[in-house]
Order: structure tokens, then sequence, then C-alpha cells
């Protein structure tokens, strides 16, 4: 067994001292409850994507003849495709979920204050990069609402001036929605979105590991106790423990709720209402409000905000000297995301 060892130190000279230094950071001790080390959770589920869609990817084939039907034979026919198509859109779901939580989390603590700006900035492309994956995966399965919704968020992207009709062109593959529509939806969700967001959590990871995470303290922790454990194992096991309590979750809901079909896609018959998926409901109910070019730039104006909210929140508090102004704008804008949302899930069918 030694023999091996050493076969491997000479070719591979890293000791497991350096490697324990490497990963074992002392966290602090509030990241023992789940709430706070939310982060963990969607990197657990995009883990699980990446697992299915390769799986998946076996069997769908992206062309406008053959999605549906590929689709349809991995939910009646392949052995566990049904199961495996539902838990890669239960954990999409859930990805989504969490990363809105985690980033709640990450707001209502102030954790992106100075000097952790850039690392909110990486999070929110992180967001929106996630967001796309799950409107080209939904768009994938051809059916009337995968191929209109796609059409219409094309339509949305005309509205902008100068840069909506490329914006337009790149996505659809042409004018308007053509035999390469699909295989562009396809490559832009199994390869340059995914590995955008491998190279994102890269960047995200990296700086959180030179900053560390924010130190919160709560009043029934003691003060001259220890205030950090170790990443491992302490750490580890309460990841692993969130995650075998994600996969139970997860087969829970595709075997209660599996993924179902809608009929495929008819380009001569417009649905009578075409509905994104819930993660876009609030987007849907702004665009719907506000007319055209108004509503498709106050909502990039509002993304634009959000990203450099951290430099606004330090103007706010040098300006009103209160540092809680930011967490009573945080409150609204909740209000507003589940209002919008709830609106547009009662109205849409
Ligand atoms: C795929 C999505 C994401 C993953 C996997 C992820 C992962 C993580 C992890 C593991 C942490 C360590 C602390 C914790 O677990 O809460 C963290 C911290 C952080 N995240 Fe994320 N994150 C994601 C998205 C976001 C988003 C959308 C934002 C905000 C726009 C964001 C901003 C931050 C910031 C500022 C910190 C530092 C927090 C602190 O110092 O306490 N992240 N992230």
């Amino acid at each position: 067994m030694s023999r091996i060892a050493d076969w491997f130190q000479e070719r591979l000279p890293v000791s497991g001292v350096q490697l324990a230094e490497l990963t074992n950071e002392p966290v602090p001790n509030h990241l023992r409850r789940w709430w706070w080390c939310l982060g963990g959770t969607p990197a657990y589920l995009f883990v699980v994507q990446i697992v299915t869609g390769i799986l998946l990817a076996f069997y769908y084939q992206a062309a406008p003849e053959t999605a549906y039907q590929s689709v349809q034979r991995i939910t009646e026919e392949i052995s566990f495709g049904w199961y495996l198509r539902s838990v890669h859109k239960w954990a999409a779901t859930l990805m989504i979920a969490a990363i809105i939580l985690h980033q709640m989390r990450v707001y209502f603590t102030a954790a992106y204050r100075k000097p952790r700006e850039i690392n909110w900035m990486v999070g929110m492309c992180l967001l929106l990069t996630t967001l796309v994956i799950g409107f080209t995966g939904y768009s994938l399965v051809f059916e009337q609402l995968s191929y209109w919704g796609a059409t219409v968020a094309a339509n949305i992207c005309d509205t902008v001036p100068y840069v909506g009709v490329y914006a337009k062109q790149l996505l659809l593959a042409g004018e308007t929605y053509n035999e390469n529509t699909v295989s562009r939806f396809y490559i832009l969700h199994a390869a340059v979105l995914p590995a955008t967001l491998i190279m994102l959590l890269v960047i995200h990871i990296g700086i959180l590991r030179l900053q560390g995470v924010t130190e919160l303290h709560f009043e029934d922790e003691p003060e001259d106790g220890p205030q950090h454990f170790d990443f491992f194992p302490d750490h580890l096991y309460t990841e692993v423990i969130a995650g075998l309590v994600l996969m139970i979750l997860l087969s829970v809901l595709a075997t209660l709720f599996p993924a179902t079909m809608g009929p495929q896609a008819d380009p001569l018959t417009t649905p009578e209402i075409i509905k994104p998926e819930w993660f876009f409901y609030a987007t849907f109910r702004w665009l719907k409000l506000f007319s055209g070019t108004v509503a498709v730039l106050s909502m990039g104006f509002i993304v634009f905000i959000m990203f450099v909210w951290p430099f606004i929140d330090a103007w706010l508090v040098r300006v009103t000297r209160n540092e809680d102004v930011s967490f009573w704008i945080g409150i609204v804008g909740v209000f507003l995301l589940v209002g919008l949302t709830t609106w547009e899930a009662l109205v849409a069918h």
C-alpha cells in the first residue's frame, strides 16, 4: 500500500497537510445553522442538474421534428426516464428558490457591504445565468408553451432600442422561430450557460475564500466560547446532511408531482394563455402592467439597480446616517416580488 502511495507522491507531490491547510478554513459559528449557509444548497442542486442533465441528454434530440417525441419517449418508455426528468425539473425549481433565499439572507444581513461588493455583483451574474438556464430548459420540450414562451421572450427583446433586434436574432438563431432555434437553445442550456455558471461559481467561492464570510453573532451564543469551528469535517457534515435531505425531498416531489407534457408546439395556433415558469411570473406581470419599451427598460433599470446596490447602500447610509434604510427598502422589494408573483399566478391558469 505504501509503495502505491509513494508512487503517487512522487508524481503528485502534494501532502495531506498541505491539502488540509488549503481546505480547512475556520468557519464562524453562525454557519452551524443551515439557514445561514444556504449558499451550499444551490451548489448541490446544480450538481444534481448536471448529473440528471447528462443522463437526459443521452436520449434528447434537439430538432423541431424530434424534440417533443424524444421527451415523450424519455417520460413514457425509457427506464426511470420520468424520474430523471422530474428530478431535473424539481431541482431547477429548488435551485432558483434556494438562490433567491440565499440572496435575501445576504441582503438582509448586509453581507454585501464593503469589501464584498464585487462578490455581490458576481452573485447577480449567477442569478441571471441560472434564470436563463431555466428559460432555455423550458423551451427544449417543444410543447405549445415552450414555443410561444420563446416567441414572446424574443419579441420582448425586440422592443429594446438599438440592441434588441440583435438579441432577438441571437436567441432565435434568425428573424423568427426556425429549424435551428431548438438546437440553439440546447447548446445554450447544456453547454454555454452551465460552463458560464461554473466559471462564475469558481470566482464566487474564490473571493469568498479570500475574504471569509461576514461574521454574525447571536444573543444566545456565549461570548467567551470558541467563535469558530473546522470546515472539515464539521461543516462538511452540515452540507452532506442538507444534501441527503434534499435528495429525499427531490425524490418525493418527483414521485408525487412528476413532470408532465402539454400539447406539441403548433406555430399556427396561439394558446389562449401564454404562461412562463413561476420564477418569471413577477417579470411577466410587470411587462403586462407597463407597455412595450417602457416595461422592458424599467425592468432593465431595476436589474441594474440590484447590481450596483452595495454602492447605492453606502451612499444611502452616508446621506441618511441610518444603517437600516436598505433593510426597509428590501422589505418593500420582497413584498413587491411576492405580490406580483401571486397576482400572475392567480390569473395565469
Ligand atoms: C448558484 C448560485 C450561488 C451559489 C452556489 C452561491 C454560493 C455561496 C456560498 C457557499 C456562500 C457562503 C456563505 C453561505 O453559504 O451563505 C456564499 C456567500 C455569498 N454569496 Fe453566494 N451563491 C450563489 C448566488 C449568489 C447570489 C445570487 C448573490 C447575490 C446577488 C450572492 C452573494 C453572495 C455574497 C455577497 C456572499 C458573502 C456573504 C457573507 O460574507 O456572509 N450569491 N455564496
